[in-house]
């Protein structure tokens, strides 16, 4: 074998071993990602990024006296948890998330249209039941229980 051969045969076996790592470096790649995504999956799917947890939660005065046809701002259940109640035209009060499920605009209230809207893409809430009317939004507003007593209205938990 003379020199010129075996010089380009060591470059071939470089570029072939350049090729494998390649190789190894892409699944390598590939199986992070796959594991990253699968573990994000999973953390959706368990519901730890919620930021509204179901079910009960300390009683928290949120409100004094509301008129009819009046909303109300506060936060629950914890401080960064913006909400808002309003006392419908019959008397009864409800709350709900003022986060919109669409992409976490603030929810108003419309006395005038009598719904809930977020303005960002104008979706739509059902005041009596947080449902979606119209819009983007994918889900409805998890509910605030309140509790109307002597001394004020209370929010005592999360309904999703
Ligand atoms: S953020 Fe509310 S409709 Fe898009």
């Amino acid at each position: 074998m003379n020199e010129e051969t075996h010089a380009r045969r060591k470059l071939l076996d470089r570029i072939r071993e350049d090729r494998l790592v390649t190789r190894r470096d892409y699944l390598r790649m590939l199986v992070t990602v796959s594991g990253g995504l699968l573990a994000g999956t999973a953390a959706v799917a368990s519901g730890i990024f919620r930021r509204h947890g179901d079910g009960p939660a300390p009683a928290k005065k949120v409100a004094d006296a509301v008129a009819p046809g009046e909303s109300f701002t506060f936060s629950y259940p914890g401080e960064d948890d913006p909400a808002i109640g309003v006392r419908l035209a019959d008397g009864s009060l409800v709350a709900y998330s003022s986060v919109c499920t669409h992409l976490a605009c603030a929810v108003l209230w419309i006395k005038d249209s009598g719904n809930l809207e977020c303005p960002c893409h104008d979706g739509v809430f059902d005041v009596g039941s947080g449902e979606v009317l119209a819009g983007p939004p994918p889900r409805p507003l998890p509910r605030i229980r309140l509790d109307e007593r002597s001394d004020g209205i209370y929010a005592t938990g999360v309904t999703l």
